[in-house]
Order: structure tokens, then C-alpha cells, then sequence
């Protein structure tokens, strides 16, 4: 198969379905081999369809046995049917139903969509386009349907029968089989289509809601592992509580029902009533669990419920309406995350994962806007772009017109299209309605690609006691889109008098300005506020307002001022994070030419004096202490990037923290409490945060006693938060103690799937010379397997995307390891072999040496026969 002459898919040539399938009757006989799947489709032909008109389905590596029309067997020549594709040559005029029966060997189905196994377990994964591997069918988000599934399996091999709905029926099928029929009574796409069948355990409870329903809730996972799911259940209940009070969204079905397996290419799915979850996002205890896991846990069990309203009962009228259903629950993920921690430290670590997810992406060869235009391969958009930008696009439209009116829009989007597949216009034209405003112009951030910058000038006049922002906004050209026109910007700010507190102005001019968000609509705005009686130091961009690059260029005194001052958390931070990054980026180009980073006293006194002070969250002076990465110093620096100097940057600065710091660190670390009981809960996980931060700075510095401490720490740890955090200190630091530690890991936790991606994860990030090695000879361990995409991500991805000094070696034997394994798995599970080919996006910011290096294995990737279309696309977009 060549398939970089794929066919582009474009939003501008929509057009609906020709037939409808109002209903569709399942039944699936599993087996160890031969599973046998017969769909009973019922179609109707829609409006402007002329009679006669040739019924096309979509398959995927399908077999099919057996065809009929109406109950009565197809004429060999009234049909044809290949492996991707069924064709009714002439269908009735009237409604039909079409009887199909395809083959499936689940057991070797790597690509781990449509019906597969997971350790003997039956699963399906249908999104996007996975139903197509199940039956032929109109496998399209704008086919909605009424389902009803037959299942029957062996009693012992799956005593556990699942399927989207409510429990019809069940019984015995004779010969040791037994049935199960499940009705979903939601229309639905057959994307979010899901049955599971297998020998697993289960917690059960139960929700009663808002209007007094009671629903059975059940988390089912592999034998053994039914005490790792009481925190999954509890964010569910609290999940499905805060919809309600939130956003007044009421569950819809008698039962809710989570699976978790071991064996998933994503993070998890919400097929309507049966959430199929990756077990790293349901399984935990504090003994496998970092508190990093327990939060995943809550923000992905959320997420996943909260599609049952936007993404099911409204679903995408099409794949490029993807934002629709997921940048929308992604912002309603973090805002329950936010009330149910600190919404000021949710916001930070959210725009963490923005800047180094998102901004490499907008601002590279994959770039494309939060609704793209074309897709090539639809898998290959689920992205920080489509996810996390969409979701900063719904916080601005919600920060111009405010909480009531966006409150309103929600309402109105869920009154006028429940039950539809939707768009973004049509969900805009919702918010226009309640706000009484256009929303042309926002629409923007939908259609243009590339991260704006937004220049600021400043100027106080004594005299007139005026103070004059001027404001310039361009944005980037990206692939195929070379110009743009200016967005919406809302900038919220205030004006920071010398006391620390928010100065007084008297009136605004230049811009529009709404409380404290000023709106940019132009390329430049002059603002200027009147009644000014001194010069303030400008906080902009508060709560990141804005998914931007704002160049501000406060000199570092005043950065040092708002980062003990500003009132607004985000911004402390942020400018803690520019002062920081200000010296890292000088001591990169400092340590290319030879020379030493130096960092500024002044600012680490800062950083001392707040992460010293208790009356603060623990979580959020844990956040001050993590200096941004060095790959966000690659990206800052743009091009003709040394990972290496960058590293020796980045290592400089923290040993100069971690020296001038050690009184202050010293203490916190001296102030823990050893014996305090383990809870997941955010203040919990803010103070083992900080104490863990605080050791792994000192450490930074190499100090015998640190290392020792820390050693200890590892030794003495009670939960995997801080045994993780004390295991990566000593290993990335390449202490004596290192070997010892990973050794006595893999002997107590070596069972434990989750626990091994960690000590995979640890060694692949180390940023040591034998770091690729190991990695490759860690391929060969027992416990690791290409076949698994958490082990494959554990080792091969985070040493791909993590370990930018050893994947980006000089030599360019990291870039050759990580193609090897591309070109490997592009034949078992191309989805995984796609996304771990990502990691080479940035290579055109490379030194010339690496560059070359880099577009060698890239080419050698292309160059690779078969090549799926997963990876056909992202190499050809990487390299154009
Ligand atoms: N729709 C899933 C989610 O976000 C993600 C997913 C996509 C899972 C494709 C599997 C396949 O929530
Ligand atoms: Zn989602």
C-alpha cells in the first residue's frame, strides 16, 4: 500500500449520507477464534435521494460471510463487497434492511480499534472511524441510530457481558455460552459504539439524581485490581454531581458502566454508557499511584463523563467539528478540576501543558487551526490543538461575554440541538444569541492556525498622569495558511501601584474595555488610561487571558515586583517563568560560545523568599520552583538550537538555585512529616510536591549529604509520589545510589504494569550518555512489549519527547533508535507509530549537524514500504 497519494478529506465538500439508519440489531457470537458479527441495519432514503440510488458502506479489513436484504439472501450480482467496502448496486425504494455477517479475529487485531483483546478480555474501540472493522456500515459522526446488541461468549471465558445502554436480557445460549441484550435508547453515531466481554471484577455503587433517578455505576477491571478503583468511583459520583450543579446536565440511563484495560492507544473513550478507559487513568493506590496519577484519574474520568452531553447527546456533525465535542469538554474538565483543587495552580500547570504541547505544534510543520480543513488521516487530529487551544477558545469566548451570558449559551446549545449533529456555527450562533453580539471576528480562532504575539510598549506621562499601553498583534503564517487577520483578543489585566495593590484609573480610551479585560480587535491598539498618579507596573495577560505570546519586556526589577506582588497568582508565576526564562536563554547562548550561565541573585531571592513562606499553597510554591524545561527553552530560543547547551543552561541555573536556596530548602525539607497520612487530595499532594521539589534542587547541586538524603527518601517512602520523585532525582543525577534504587523498584513493583512504565519512564529520561543503551536494551526486558502502548509510550515516547540531549544526540543514534521503532510499529499499530513519530516535529530547529541527522530518519521513515497512512501523513507534513 502507498499511501502518500492519500486522498485529502475536506470540510468544504460535506454533504450528508444519501440513506439514514434510524435502527441497528447486533449480535455477536465471540470466540476464541472466529468471531462472527451479524448487523441487521435498517436504512431509510433521505430527502432528495432518488429512488434506486447505490448504497455505499465503509469497511475496514473486513471479511464478510454472508449478505441479505429484507430476511432474503443477495443476488451475487446485486452487491459487492472487499475489504474496505460494501456496495448495494440498487436498493429499494422504500425502507430496507440490510442483514450482514462479517468474520473477525479479534486476537490479532494490533491496531487495537474496532473489536480486539486486551490479557483475554473483548473490547472495542470505534473512534473514529473503528465500526468499520466491526460491519460495513455509514461509519460517519452524522449517522445516528438506535442500537440493540446480542452478545454471547463461553461463560467461563466471559462471564461479564457489556454494551452501550440499559440491560435488556440475559440467559443461557446452551454448550457453555451465555447471552446478554443491551438496548441504548439514545440515537447515537457509530463512533461511540462499545461492547466488552471478559472475566473481570467489579465495584458497583450508585448515583441518585437531581430529579431523584437512580443509577447503577459499576468500574470493572481485571481480577485483583478491584481495590485500586474507590478514587475512579468517587470522581465519578463527584463528576456527575458537579454537571448537574454546574452545568445543569442530568445523566440519561439506568446504569453508567467504566471498563479499564490494559491495552489502549488513547487515554479513554466515552462510548454512551460504557466508558472504555486505559487503566493508567482508573487504577490507583497510594503505593503505585503518584498524586500526578489520582489527579489524570479525576480530570480524565470527568472528561469522559462529560461528553455523555457534549460529544453524545450532541454529537460532530463531521471529524473536522472534533473541537465541538472536545474543547469543550476539555474546558469543562478543567473547570471541575479547578473547584474540586486550587484553581490558581489548576491554571498553571493547564498553561504548562499548553505552552509545551500546543506551542510547538501551532508553531511547526503539523500546525493547523482548532477546526482544520483537511485531514489526510483523521486519527492524526487529536492534538494539543484541537483539545487544548479549543478549550482556550471557549475560556476567551467566556471571558469576553462574561458567566451569565456564557451560561445562557450552554443552555441554549443544549436546548436547540440535543439530539443533533452539530457545528461550530452552530454552537457560536448559541453564544451570539445569549450575548447579543457578533461573533464573527472571534470565529477566527477556529479557522487560523499558529500562535499570535502580542508586542506591548509602554509609557507613563508625569505630566498628563496618563499611562499608554500600545499593543501590536501579529500572527504567524503556518502550512497553508501564509495570512491572517487580527483575532479577538481579550487581555485581562491591572495596573500594579507600588504598594503591590491594583491602581485606579479614570477612564480608558483606545480599545473597548469590559471590567478588567481590555478586547483587542486590531493589529495595534494604543490605550491609553487617564488619571494615572504614577507609573504602575503592568500585569497583562492575567489567568492567561489569552493563548498567546505576549512580549511585554518588563525589565527583570519589575518582574521581580509582580512576581512578590501582583495580585493575580497566574502572573506571580509568569513572571517568576520569564525571569527564568530570560536566563536560561542567555546562559544556552552563553554555554554555546563556551561560556558560563550566570543566574540573577536578585531573582533567586524572590523565588526564596516566597517558596519560604508558609502562608502560601504548597502546590503553587512548588510550581515556582520548577524552572521552565529545556524544551521550552529550545522553543524559545527558535533555532539553531544545541540541546546540549540548553541542558548545561538548565543545569547551571538549577544548581544556582539549589546552592543559594539550600537554607530555605533545607527547612522544608526538615519540616516533613513522615508519619502523616497519605490522602489524594490537593493539599496532600501540594505539600509532597514542594518537599519533593525542594530535594530534588538540592540534589541538583551533587552534594554527598543531599544525595544520601534523598537515597533515604527513597528507601523510607510510603507512596509512589514520593518515591518516584526521589528515585528520578538520584537517577537523572547519576548517584552513586542510582542502580541500587532502580533494582530495588523493579524487584518489589515488577508485577505491577503501571508501576514498571515508571521505571521505563525514569531511565529513558535520564539525561546520560548510556541512556540510549539502556533504552535499547530494555526492549528486551520481560515486562516491556511493543505490543502495549503504555510500555511502547513509557520508554520509546518519553524518550523521544523527554530527553531532548539524548534522543537529539550529536551522532544521531537517538533519532535513529526512535525511527526504528516507527518503522517497526507502523506494521502492528500504526496509531501508537504515528504518534511517537510527533517527536521529531521541532528537527527544522535543530543545529545544521542534528538537522541533517534528523532528516535522515525521517526519510528513512518515508522511504519505508508498506507505509500506513497514519504515519505517511505526519512524515510527509513533518518533511514538507
Ligand atoms: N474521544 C476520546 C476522548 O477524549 C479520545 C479518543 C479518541 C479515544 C480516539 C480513543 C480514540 O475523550
Ligand atoms: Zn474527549
Amino acid at each position: 500500500m502507498r499511501t502518500d497519494t492519500a486522498p485529502a478529506v475536506r470540510l468544504a465538500d460535506y454533504a450528508p449520507t444519501a440513506y439514514a439508519i434510524p435502527t441497528v440489531a447486533l449480535d455477536v457470537r465471540l470466540a476464541e477464534t472466529g468471531t462472527l458479527v451479524t448487523a441487521t441495519i435498517a436504512f431509510t432514503r433521505r430527502d432528495g435521494t432518488p429512488a434506486g440510488a447505490e448504497l455505499v458502506l465503509d469497511g475496514d479489513e473486513l471479511d464478510l460471510v454472508s449478505a441479505a436484504l429484507d430476511g432474503a439472501p443477495l443476488a451475487p450480482d446485486a452487491f459487492t463487497a472487499s475489504a474496505d467496502r460494501f456496495v448495494l448496486k440498487a436498493p429499494p425504494a422504500g425502507p430496507f434492511a440490510l442483514t450482514l455477517t462479517t468474520r473477525l479475529d479479534p486476537a490479532t487485531n494490533t491496531k487495537l480499534m474496532g473489536l480486539y483483546r486486551s490479557s483475554g478480555t473483548w473490547c472495542t474501540q470505534c473512534e473514529a472511524e473503528g465500526f468499520r472493522r466491526i460491519t460495513y456500515f455509514l461509519d460517519r459522526p452524522d449517522v445516528l441510530s438506535v442500537y440493540t446488541v446480542r452478545m454471547e461468549a463461553d461463560r467461563t471465558a466471559a462471564p461479564v457481558l457489556l454494551a452501550n445502554g440499559n440491560p435488556v436480557e440475559a440467559g443461557d445460549a446452551g454448550d457453555g455460552r451465555h447471552f446478554a441484550v443491551w438496548h441504548d435508547p439514545w440515537p447515537k453515531p457509530a463512533y461511540l459504539f462499545a461492547l466488552v466481554a471478559g472475566d473481570l471484577a467489579v465495584l458497583k455503587d450508585e448515583f441518585v439524581t437531581c430529579s431523584g433517578r437512580r443509577v447503577e455505576l459499576g468500574v470493572y477491571v481485571e481480577h485483583g485490581n478491584v481495590a485500586r478503583v474507590g478514587y475512579a468511583m468517587d470522581a465519578l459520583k463527584r463528576s456527575m454531581r458537579w454537571d448537574e450543579e454546574a452545568f445543569g446536565r442530568e445523566y440519561d440511563l439506568d446504569v453508567f458502566n467504566v471498563v479499564a484495560v490494559g491495552d489502549f492507544n488513547m487515554g479513554a473513550m466515552e462510548n454512551k454508557g460504557l466508558n472504555i478507559f486505559n487503566d493508567k487513568y482508573v487504577l490507583a493506590d497510594p503505593d503505585v499511584a503518584t498524586d500526578a496519577d489520582y489527579a489524570g484519574i479525576e480530570a480524565v474520568i470527568a472528561h469522559e463523563y462529560f461528553h455523555n452531553w457534549t460529544g453524545n447527546r450532541i454529537t460532530c456533525r463531521d471529524w473536522f467539528q472534533l473541537c465541538l465535542k472536545e474543547g469543550l469538554t476539555v474546558f469543562r474538565d478543567q473547570e471541575f478540576s479547578s473547584d474540586m483543587r486550587s484553581r490558581p495552580v489548576k491554571r498553571i500547570a493547564d498553561v504548562r501543558t499548553l505552552r509545551s504541547h500546543q506551542f510547538p505544534e501551532d508553531g511547526g510543520p503539523l500546525a493547523h487551526p482548532v477546526r482544520p480543513e483537511t485531514y489526510k488521516e483523521i486519527n492524526n487530529f487529536y492534538t494539543a490543538t484541537v483539545y487544548e487551544k479549543g478549550a482556550e477558545v471557549i475560556r476567551m469566548l467566556k471571558t469576553l461575554i462574561g458567566d451569565e451570558a456564557f451560561r445562557r449559551g450552554m443552555d441554549l446549545y443544549f436546548e436547540r440541538h440535543d439530539g443533533d449533529a452539530a457545528t461550530i456555527e452552530d454552537f457560536l450562533a448559541c453564544f451570539a444569541e445569549a450575548a447579543d453580539e457578533d461573533l464573527d471576528a472571534f470565529a477566527r480562532w477556529y479557522r487560523q492556525a499558529g500562535t499570535p504575539t502580542v508586542d506591548v510598549a509602554e509609557h507613563y506621562d508625569a505630566a498628563a498622569r496618563t499611562y499608554t499601553l500600545t499593543l501590536r498583534q501579529t500572527v504567524p503564517p503556518t502550512p497553508g495558511q501564509p495570512d491572517k487577520l487580527p483575532h479577538v483578543i481579550p487581555v485581562r489585566f491591572g495596573l500594579v501601584g507600588p504598594n503591590g495593590g491594583d491602581m485606579a484609573h479614570a477612564g480608558v480610551s483606545g480599545a473597548e474595555v469590559r471590567g478588567d479585560v481590555i478586547v483587542l480587535t486590531q493589529p495595534r491598539h494604543t490605550v491609553v488610561f487617564e488619571g494615572v498618579a504614577e507609573r504602575p507596573v503592568p500585569s497583562l495577560f492575567r489567568g492567561f487571558s489569552a493563548p498567546v505570546k505576549p512580549n511585554v519586556g518588563l525589565s527583570l526589577s519589575d518582574l521581580t515586583f509582580l512576581m512578590r506582588h501582583d495580585g493575580d497568582a497566574f502572573n506571580r508565576w509568569q513572571a517568576s517563568s520569564t525571569l527564568a526564562m530570560t536566563m536560561l536563554v542567555a546562559g544556552a547562548h552563553a554555554a554555546r560560545r563556551g561560556g558560563v550561565p550566570r543566574a540573577d541573585a536578585a531573582y533567586v531571592d524572590a523565588l526564596g523568599e516566597i517558596v519560604g513562606d508558609d502562608r502560601l499553597d504548597p502546590a503553587f510554591r512548588a510550581l515556582m520552583l520548577a524552572v521552565p524545561g529545556e524544551n521550552d527553552v529550545a522553543r524559545e530560543l527558535g533555532d539553531d538550537v544545541d540541546p546540549d547547551a540548553v541542558a548545561a543552561s538548565h543545569r547551571a541555573l538549577r544548581v544556582a538555585i539549589g546552592t543559594r536556596l539550600k537554607p530555605v530548602l533545607s527547612t522544608i525539607l526538615a519540616a516533613e512529616d513522615p508519619a502523616a497520612p497519605f490522602a489524594p487530595d490537593a493539599a496532600g499532594a501540594g505539600r509532597r510536591a514542594l518537599v519533593n521539589a525542594a530535594g530534588d534542587l538540592l540534589a541538583a547541586t551533587g552534594e554527598a549529604a543531599a544525595l544520601d538524603r534523598l537515597a533515604a527518601r527513597f528507601s523510607a517512602a510510603t507512596n509512589m509520589t514520593d518515591r518516584l520523585a526521589a528515585l528520578t532525582s538520584l537517577v537523572h543525577r547519576d548517584a552513586p545510589q542510582a542502580d541500587a534504587a532502580l533494582a530495588a523498584f523493579v524487584e518489589r513493583f515488577g508485577g505491577v504494569p503501571l508501576a514498571v512504565d515508571k521505571w521505563l519512564a525514569v531511565q529513558a529520561t535520564a539525561p546520560l550518555g548510556r541512556t540510549l543503551d539502556r533504552v535499547a536494551a530494555l526492549t528486551a526486558h520481560p515486562a516491556f512489549s511493543f505490543r502495549n502502548p503504555n510500555r511502547t509510550r513509557a520508554l520509546v515516547g518519553s524518550f523521544a519527547t523527554l530527553n531532548p540531549t539524548q534522543f537529539a544526540r550529536r551522532d544521531g543514534a537517538g533519532f535513529d533508535f526512535v525511527a526504528d521503532v516507527v518503522r517497526r510499529l507502523d506494521d502492528s499499530n500504526p496509531q501508537v507509530a504515528a504518534r511517537i513519530l510527533v517527536a521529531f516535529r521541532s528537527w527544522r530547529s535543530y543545529e545544521p549537524e542534528r538537522r541533517a541527522r534528523a532528516e535522515a530518519a525521517l526519510r528513512r521513515i518515508a522511504a519505508k514500504r508498506p507505509l500506513s497512512r497514519d504515519v505517511a501523513d505526519i512524515v510527509e507534513r513533518t518533511l514538507a
